[in-house]
């Protein structure tokens, strides 16, 4: 059984202040989620706080990009040795805003991925289409493409590793969530993609959905087959709403 992970990507939002209020708010409810994997992914420069107040508790927490290299002259980059010291557990790879703000390309999203899991974190790799590319009727091209690109630098092992997000880039921040048909639909396809090459991997892999998921959508989303959690945008800045979600996972 793939155990759920629901995870927070709190972007660029929140000052020192608001974030010690979410995370007393989330140490205080999280006693009631049972069966759920919960992180929160945070801005880089708040993790010290992250790390002093979640430590020892039930929730982990990641940053929300790194690096491709090691170390050196690329200033203002984050090495996953850093998001290490710092107690992380995951990062997020290629988000659909990295992509499109900072273009990130699908090797330079691999490449991510690869220097995550080569220092022992655990990488969200994000994939999905736009709004135009799903009307185009390419959506299974776009996720496979992005998907291919981590299989082809490190094999299709790499993504016992890991995990994949499928967030279509049209239900981010949008309240249009994907049905949970049409997000299952695409979930099976990434998941049959990986089973093609290695059935044990496909079989273990953790697919989350994220756009617009929030308590009152999660369960319907989360109840299907192939949808393994979620990764959260705006209801994760709530403690409530985040926790809300979390619990849709436990039943
Ligand atoms: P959203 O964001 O939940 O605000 O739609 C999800 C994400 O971008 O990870």
């Amino acid at each position: 059984m793939r155990q759920p992970l629901v995870a927070g990507n709190w972007k660029m939002n929140g000052s020192r202040a608001s974030i010690e209020m979410l995370l007393n708010g989330l140490k205080s409810g999280i006693g009631a989620v049972r069966v759920a994997e919960v992180a929160v992914c945070a801005p880089a420069i708040y993790l010290s706080d992250v790390q002093s107040r979640l430590q020892g508790t039930a929730i982990a927490w990641g940053g929300q990009d790194l690096s491709a290299q090691a170390s050196g002259a690329f200033t203002g980059e984050i090495a996953a040795s850093m998001l290490n010291d710092f107690g992380c557990k995951y990062v997020i790879v290629g988000h659909s805003e990295r992509r499109a703000y900072h273009h990130e390309s699908d090797a330079t999203v691999a490449k991510k991925f690869a220097a995550a899991r080569a220092a022992g974190l655990i990488p969200i790799l994000c994939v999905g289409e736009t709004l135009e590319e799903r009307e185009q009727g390419v959506t299974e091209a776009v996720v496979k493409r992005q998907l291919d690109a981590v299989i082809e630098l490190e094999g299709v092992t790499a993504l016992a590793d890991g995990v994949v997000a499928y967030e279509p880039v049209w239900a981010i921040g949008t309240g249009r969530t994907a049905t949970p048909e049409q997000a299952q639909e695409v979930h099976a396809y990434l998941r049959a993609r990986v089973a093609s090459q290695d059935a044990d991997v496909a079989a273990g892999l953790r697919i989350l959905y994220g756009g617009s998921m929030k308590p009152d959508n999660a369960k319907e989303l989360l109840a299907k087959a192939d949808i393994d959690g979620g990764l959260i945008g705006g209801a994760s800045l709530k403690a409530e709403d985040f926790l809300g979600i979390c619990t849709a996972a436990n039943d």
